[in-house]
C-alpha cells in the first residue's frame, strides 16, 4: 500500500497493519443472521459459558464501593501479589510484585511486550500457523515477522527448523502453547529446544499462554521456567479464556528487567492500566477453585471429541487438539483453497469457519472450527457436515 503524499495521511507504520480477517467472517455471518439464516457459529474463540458469579459480583462490589478511582497503572497491589502467587504455583515461574504487570487481556500484553523489545528493521520468529493478530503487532513494530513451520519443526528438529529461519536481525522468538489455530501443545522437550536456541543466539521469547488451563493430557509448561530462561522470556497471560472474561479486557504479564521498565512505559502511555473495577474481579477470578476450571476443561473436552469424530467421519482429517478449543481438519477435499473451502461451507452448509490462510501459509489447505461452543451447536453443525457431504 503506498502512503498519500499529503500531509493529511496515516503514519506510515500502520502501512503494514491489517484488521483481522476473521472479523470480516463474523461480519458476514452477522449479515446472513439478520437475513434471517441460521448458521452453525465455529469461527469463534469465546467460551461457551458465562462469566462466572462471584466474578461479577466482584466487580459490581467494587463499583459500589467506589473503587473507581486511578489504581496504579501496573495493577493494584494485592492483584499483583495474587498473581506472583499463581505463577509460582503453577507455572513455576518465581517473581516479584514488581515483575508482574496487569494488562488490558493477553492482546494488549504482547502489543506492549512487541513495542517494548522490537526495533523497526528487527526480525521476529513466529511459529506458523500462528494466531494472525502476532503479524500485526510485528509490523506495528515497523519489525518483520518470520514464519517458523511449526509440523516441519516437529519433524525435523525444532532448533535445526529455527536456525534455517535464523538472519542477523533475528531478535524475538513468539513461542504460543496451546496454539491458536490448531491446537497444537509443544512438548516439553520441544520447549527445551526452544529455549536452548534461545539462549544459544541471545534471543528474546515472547511466551503467549493464554490456553495454559485447555490442556487436555499432562500440566501445563511454562518456556519461562526452564533454567536461564526467565530472564530472557515475557510471558503473557488473559483471563479471556480460562474464567469466560472475554468482553472485561484482563490480562497480565510477567518479565523481569529491563523488559518490564518497557512494559510499563508503553501500558502507562496506552491505557494507564486496567479498570479499577475489573482489577477487583481479575482477584476473584484467581481464587477459582482448580476443580471448577478442570470441569470447563472435560466439557471442553466432550465438544473436541464429539466434532473432531464427525469431521473424520465426512473426510475432513483432523488430529485431535491436544489443546485449546479449535480443530483444524485439512479440509482439500472441498477445496485446496481454504478461503473459497470456508465460502462453500459457509453459503453452502451455513457452517461459518476461519480460512486456515489467514492464519499464515502453513495454514493453507485447513479451516478452523472454534468448539467453543454449545453441545447442542456442535450437534447442529454435525448435522449440517453430514447432510453437506451426503
Ligand atoms: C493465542 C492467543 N493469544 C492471545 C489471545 C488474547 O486474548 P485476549 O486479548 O482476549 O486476552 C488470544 C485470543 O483469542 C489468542 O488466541
Amino acid at each position: 500500500m503506498t502512503t498519500q503524499l499529503s500531509g493529511i495521511r496515516l503514519a506510515k507504520r500502520l502501512d503494514e497493519v491489517g484488521f483481522s480477517d476473521i472479523v470480516l467472517v463474523r461480519n458476514k455471518v452477522m449479515g446472513m443472521r439478520a437475513e434471517g439464516l441460521q448458521v452453525h457459529p465455529m469461527h469463534g474463540g469465546e467460551p461457551f459459558f458465562e462469566t462466572p458469579e462471584l466474578i461479577k459480583y466482584a466487580a459490581i462490589k467494587a463499583i459500589v464501593e467506589n473503587q473507581t478511582h486511578y489504581a496504579p497503572s501496573s495493577g493494584m497491589l494485592p492483584l499483583r501479589k495474587a498473581l506472583v502467587e499463581k505463577l509460582a504455583t503453577k507455572n513455576n515461574i518465581h517473581v516479584t510484585t514488581d515483575q508482574v504487570i496487569a494488562t488490558m487481556g493477553g492482546t494488549h500484553g504482547l502489543y506492549a511486550a512487541f513495542q517494548t523489545v522490537l526495533d523497526p528493521g528487527d526480525e521476529a520468529l513466529i511459529f506458523s500457523p500462528y494466531w494472525t493478530p502476532i503479524g500485526d503487532l510485528v509490523a506495528g513494530a515497523q519489525a518483520r515477522r518470520v514464519l517458523v513451520d511449526t509440523l516441519g519443526a516437529r519433524q525435523n528438529g525444532v532448533r535445526k527448523t529455527l536456525k534455517q529461519c535464523l538472519t542477523p536481525r533475528t531478535r524475538a522468538i513468539y513461542f504460543n502453547t496451546p496454539q491458536n489455530p490448531s491446537g497444537l501443545v509443544f512438548t516439553k522437550a520441544e520447549a527445551e529446544e526452544v529455549a536452548a536456541f534461545a539462549i544459544e543466539h541471545d534471543l528474546i521469547v515472547i511466551a503467549d499462554e493464554a490456553y495454559e488451563d485447555l490442556i487436555y493430557d499432562g500440566s501445563p509448561f511454562s518456556i519461562a521456567s526452564l533454567p536461564g530462561m526467565a530472564e530472557r522470556t515475557i510471558t503473557s497471560y488473559t483471563f479471556s479464556k480460562t474464567y469466560a472474561m472475554t468482553g472485561w479486557r484482563a490480562g497480565y504479564t510477567v518479565a523481569p528487567e529491563p523488559f518490564m521498565t518497557g512494559m510499563r512505559k508503553i501500558i502507562l502511555y496506552s491505557t494507564n492500566g486496567v479498570t479499577t473495577p475489573v482489577q477487583y474481579a481479575m482477584l476473584e477470578a484467581l481464587r477459582t477453585p482448580a476443580a471448577e476450571i478442570a470441569a470447563h476443561r472435560e466439557q471442553y473436552r466432550a465438544r473436541r471429541d464429539l466434532l473432531v469424530s464427525a469431521l473424520n467421519e465426512v473426510g475432513l482429517t483432523c488430529e485431535p487438539p491436544a489443546g485449546a478449543f479449535y480443530a483444524f481438519p485439512n479440509v482439500e477435499k472441498i477445496d485446496k483453497n481454504s478461503r473459497v473451502a470456508a465460502q462453500i461451507l459457509l453459503e453452502k452448509a451455513h457452517i461459518a469457519t476461519i480460512p486456515g490462510s489467514v492464519f499464515g501459509i502453513h495454514g493453507e489447505g485447513h479451516l478452523r472450527f472454534g468448539y467453543a461452543v454449545t453441545l447442542k451447536e456442535i450437534e447442529n453443525c454435525i448435522g449440517a457436515l453430514r447432510t453437506f457431504f451426503a
